[in-house]
């Protein structure tokens, strides 16, 4: 592709590391667009203020200037109107929509069309950006349930489908599809009456905005290979599957990367002691760390467990918790950081409560001590029930934690069994139940025993390429077939 004629991908995006994460879907709007850009793509980023975002983008020292007009768009009756915020986030220029239709907070607990409406709004200004900034995207690239408005608006809202313009909606989570009561959203949202039936976004008698994503967009992506098989079927995503199955031919599994320099310990400023591949000695200063911090013995060599995860059912933390007395039982430590549900966080808590010397659970959300269990850990736990891509898994092989995860979804991928012949980076198994998770975890307490067997794995995961590079070539060549 030569400079002149680079193809023009906006990023519609509710999360963006570092500014607003939840989960993997921050980190990978705050990294791939950076890749993508490198290689080639003209690509921008759009993405709401949050409260707080503004803040975290000048404490980060990133200039930011207003841009003069204001983006508009018409909902429920109403002009809504957004500043645009305008950096440079690593090379990458973001727009950030600063508006009282964003200072709520940034994920409902409960959907239905109030608390739903932002996100359409976001999706009509992410369209109406183009005029206020001179420049059109050719591709509209729109993540999740939160964005799958916009691919719906191009195919069947009555001003927009006639501006054109490709989409393309990617599922990193298909457990999340944004369902609510229809009315009055089909009125004030301005798509057209017949958006609301079986082939398009109706869902059960509700709206399925992710449903209407996947139907609308003019191709869709998920963030594994696996992941975009075990999609359509029925065990893995119920009523929704089916509509996968029939999309399929428009369906590509690419598996998600890292921003390898942000998850680097060999530079890392958030882990206590640095180390490489060359020299490991700075692990046992972190792992120091990390048993000082969660008030344990530091002198013990007991394998270390760590767990970094939203607490969902998703993560498999039921196995965890029927499985706490066997993990004491291996003389192995168990450190989790996490929040979520309310049954999890309670279960974590007396469980710690109930063994003080072995099991410790970091409460809530905290960036730079995740680093900190990252790099001090032996062993991650990532005992999932589904995992469309995973990246924590792979964020701990960067750091010589070797995972023990379930066969799934991108886990599947990017975690392979020492014991297979060819060898690997972590301890695998297949079956959701805690004995499964036992089965795995024992192999890799015993193996933790024999050091040098155990530097070796170590060394494997931290060699792996978890880079960008593959899959944003895998993007790119996406987006060329997408304007053939
Ligand atoms: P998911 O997106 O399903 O939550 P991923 O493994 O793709 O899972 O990404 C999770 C990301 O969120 C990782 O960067 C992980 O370190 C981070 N994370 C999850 N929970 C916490 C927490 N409590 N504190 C800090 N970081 C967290
Ligand atoms: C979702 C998935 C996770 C994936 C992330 C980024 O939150 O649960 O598996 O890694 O999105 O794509």
């Amino acid at each position: 592709m030569t400079k002149g004629n680079r193809l023009k991908v906006l990023f519609v995006t509710t999360e963006l590391a570092p500014f607003s994460k939840v989960g993997g879907l921050g980190d990978v709007a705050g990294s791939l667009p950076k890749a993508l850009s490198q290689a080639g793509v003209d690509v921008r980023v759009v993405t709401p203020a949050w409260p707080g975002v503004l803040e975290k983008v000048a404490e980060s020292g990133l200039k930011t200037t207003n841009i003069k007009t204001k983006v508009y768009s018409a909902y429920d009756w109403r002009i809504h109107s957004a500043q645009i915020v305008k950096a440079d986030v690593k090379g990458v220029t973001t727009y950030f929509l600063k508006s009282d239709d964003y200072s709520g907070a940034m994920y409902p607990s409960q959907l239905n069309y109030w608390t739903a409406s932002p996100f359409a709004i976001f999706c009509m200004q992410a369209l109406e950006l183009k005029d206020a900034i001179d420049w059109t995207p050719d591709i509209y690239h729109c993540h999740d349930w939160t964005s799958a408005f916009l691919p719906c608006a191009l195919a069947w809202h009555r001003y927009y489908r006639q501006v054109g313009g490709k989409s393309i909606m990617t599922l990193h989570n298909v457990a999340y599809q944004g369902i609510f009561e229809p009315s009055p959203f089909l009125e004030a949202s301005g798509l057209e009456p017949w958006s609301f039936s079986s082939s398009t976004m109706e869902f059960y008698g509700q709206v399925n905005l992710l449903k209407g994503g996947i139907v609308s967009a003019s191709a869709v992506t998920t963030v594994s290979p696996t992941y975009a098989n075990e999609i359509q079927t029925y065990e893995s995503t119920r009523e929704l599957s089916g509509i996968l199955y029939q999309q399929r031919s428009k369906l590509r599994g690419i598996l998600n990367g890292l921003d390898t320099k942000y998850w680097d310990a060999e530079k890392d400023k958030l882990i206590p002691k640095n180390f490489s591949t060359k020299d490991l000695k700075g692990k046992t200063a972190c792992k120091r760390e990390l048993l000082e911090r969660a008030g344990f013995d530091t002198e013990n060599d007991a394998p270390v467990i760590v767990g970094v995860s939203r607490l969902v059912e998703q993560k498999g933390f039921d196995l965890v918790l029927n499985g706490i007395n066997e993990i004491k039982e291996m003389g192995a430590k168990l450190i989790i950081l996490g929040s979520g549900q309310d049954w999890i966080e309670n279960g974590l808590s007396q469980a710690a409560e109930a063994n003080p010397d072995c099991i410790k659970f970091f409460k809530g959300y905290d960036e730079p001590l995740s680093h900190v269990l990252y790099s001090g850990g032996d062993i991650f736990l990532m005992p999932s029930v589904f995992e469309p891509c995973g990246l924590s898994q792979m964020i701990s092989m960067r750091y010589g934690t070797v995972p023990v995860a379930r066969e799934v979804g991108g886990l599947r991928d990017t975690v392979f069994d020492v014991d297979r012949p060819e060898g690997g980076n972590g301890f695998t198994f297949q079956t959701c139940d805690t004995e499964g998770m036992l089965w795995a975890l024992r192999r890799a307490v015993e193996r933790y025993q024999n050091k040098d067997a155990w530097r070796d794995i170590m060394l494997e995961g931290m060699r792996e390429d978890f880079t960008w590079d593959k899959s944003a070539l895998l993007y790119r060549d996406l987006y060329q077939d997408l304007m053939q």
